[in-house]
Order: C-alpha cells, then structure tokens, then sequence
C-alpha cells in the first residue's frame, strides 16, 4: 500500500535557550507552530530489503544519513516487519531553513510508514522513536501550537488558536543548528566572563540563563491564564490570540549570534516589519524569518513587495492542530 501524507513546517514563537547540559544538549523553552507550507512525502513497502530514499532536490541526502531512513529503519525494527521501504519526497520547504523540515519528514514518514505496514505502533513508541532522531520531531506528533521544554523534545499542546496569516522569508544562506548553539555557548562565556570582569558595577544586561527561560513561560501562562479566565478570547480591534502571544515580548535566543553572523537574515525581519508584519522573528536557528499578520490579504501583498525586491519570501498561515490532522493523510492506495 502506497501511503500520501503532508508533512507541515513549523516556527518557533519565541525560543530561550538555558544551560548546556552534560550529554551537550541544551535546555530550551520554546512554543512551536505547525503552518501549512509543506512537503508531501509517499511511502510503500515492497518486497525486498533495505530504504529507498527518492528526492529531486540534490542538498536533501538520499543515504542512511537522512532523518525518513533513520526513522524508518527504526519502525521497521519495533514493527519486526520485512520488506523494502520506498519512501519519496516532494520537497518544497527549505532545508536548513529552521523551518523544522526534515524533521517533519521523518515524523509524517513513520506514520506514513506504520499505515502502509497496517501495524499501529503505541504512541509512547512513536514519542520516543521521534525523539531519538532529533528534539523537534516530538511537535510534529501533535501539531497545533505546541510548548516545547527539555531539550525541545517534551511537548505539550497549547490551546488551538485560529489560524494566523503569516508570511516565510528564506534568506539564501542556511544556518547550521548545533553551530549556533556553539555560538551561543561562547556569546555566554565571554558576557559572564565580561560581568564577573566588571565587578558589582556591572549592567546586569544579560540575565542568567534560568531567569530568562522564565520569562517565556510567565508571558506564556499570563497568556494563558488570560484565555483560560472565562472571558473571551480577545479579537476583533486586538486581533487574534496568538498575536496576543507573541506581543507579550517573547523572542528568539538565536539572533543574537545568527544576526551578526549573517547581517540579511536580520535585512530580511526588518523587511517584513516594514512590510507591515505585527510581530517579526527569526524561526530556530534560521535562516528562515517569518511575519505574522492581522488578515490574509496583507500578507499576501507584503510577500509581494518583498518578493520583488529580491526576498524569497511565501505567503501562508498557521496551521491549527485541527487543520493539522485533517489535511495529514492525502491518500492512500
Ligand atoms: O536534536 P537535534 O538532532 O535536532 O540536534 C542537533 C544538534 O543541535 C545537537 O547535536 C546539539 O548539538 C544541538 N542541540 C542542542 N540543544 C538542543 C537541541 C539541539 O545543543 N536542545
């Protein structure tokens, strides 16, 4: 049986990174968002042995290196199944764009993968399975807007909002993950080394890094609690909830080593504020940078005006965890 399904990219609104940990990961706090730019991916099992990767796109790697053969020699494994495992991809989402893409691939081929194999695995299976090939696959198991802690691999649905329209920015170079952890690692040695340096006269600019993953998850349960509280969810002039989010004051840890490091990522978010974007961020690492928008006709048009100014920039939405499973299985045959 031959499985169809859409695999979603995801942003980061507001992503904190906290100490790096013994095994050289680091804590985070982060709230994911599934939006509907998407690769399609088929999977099929024949007879045979062995994972069959298929892809146009020449950067995407066709070995045992790719995150949809790691998975899926992983079920293949846990489901004790035989056969040859042909799995292709449609790709029109950047890679290395912090855009989560390969992830999203992985995770949409397992379940393509457990379908087409007629062999349902328990999600406590499938959670760690995700989260053995990488901290941001776990989101893709929910979809929606989804808290992200641990080392990104603990998640948790948030409530589903209406869907936001928002406009992605790929600015041409990619930014590689554990290098901007690196970055970031030496960005706070050297501003700790700076503040014990300067003595009790030092400007406490940077707080510790607890103090600051705090401040996500205050903006996040003020939000909450807000929503929560009986009354109604703020719309009309203030426009969508999730905005409301985002305003609340919450960035992302990675730009202060990716901006400096690659100056038209930064172009890029100062382009859409300019184009009208409500609220403006780098997603993960980058190099994408996305808007969000109060109406899907403005950011239509503000992907417009960038794109003819050079920007390789798309108009989309968010995708509600609703919207999410809805449109996940395309076919099935
Ligand atoms: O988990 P994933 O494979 O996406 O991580 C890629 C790399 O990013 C890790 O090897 C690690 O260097 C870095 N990373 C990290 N802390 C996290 C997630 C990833 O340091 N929370």
């Amino acid at each position: 049986m031959t499985v169809v399904v859409r695999s979603f990219a995801k942003i980061n609104l507001g992503l904190y990174i906290g100490d790096r940990q013994q095994d050289g990961f680091h804590n985070l706090v982060t709230v994911y968002q599934t939006i509907a730019l998407h690769d399609v991916i088929r999977v099929s099992v024949v007879r045979g042995k062995g994972i069959e990767i298929r892809c146009e796109d020449s950067r995407v790697p066709k070995d045992e290196s790719n995150t949809c053969a790691r998975i899926a020699q992983k079920v293949m494994a846990v489901a004790k199944s035989k056969g040859r495992v042909k799995i292709e991809i449609e790709k029109l989402l950047p890679v290395q764009g912090g855009m989560g893409g390969a992830s999203s691939n992985a995770v949409a081929t397992m379940l393509a993968l457990e379908r087409s194999l007629k062999k349902p695995l328990p999600a406590e299976e499938k959670l760690n399975i995700a989260a053995e090939v990488g901290s941001d696959l776990p989101l893709f198991l929910l979809g929606g807007t989804v808290l992200g802690v641990g080392r990104g691999e603990q998640v948790y649905p948030l409530q589903d909002l209406p869907a936001v329209a928002c406009v992605v920015v790929k600015p041409e170079v990619g930014v590689s993950t554990p290098k901007a952890f690196a970055a970031w690692d030496r960005q706070r040695k050297a501003s700790t080394i700076h503040r014990e340096g300067a003595g009790r006269s030092a400007k406490l600019t940077d707080a510790p890094p607890f103090d600051r993953m705090s401040e996500l998850g205050f903006a996040l349960s003020t939000w909450l609690s807000e929503s929560y509280s009986g009354a109604p969810l703020r719309r009309g002039r203030r426009g969508n909830p999730l905005l409301e989010l985002v305003r609340a004051g919450i960035k992302n840890d990675f730009e202060e080593v990716v901006f400096p490091e690659y100056p038209e990522v930064s172009e890029a978010k100062d382009a859409l504020v300019r184009s009208g974007a409500k609220y403006a961020s780098l997603s993960g690492s980058g190099s994408t940078v996305y808007g969000l928008f109060t109406a899907k006709e403005e950011a239509r048009k503000a992907a417009g005006r960038l794109s003819s100014m050079g920007w390789a920039a798309q108009a989309t939405a968010t995708v509600t965890r609703r919207e999410y499973w809805k449109k996940f299985l395309v076919s099935s045959f």
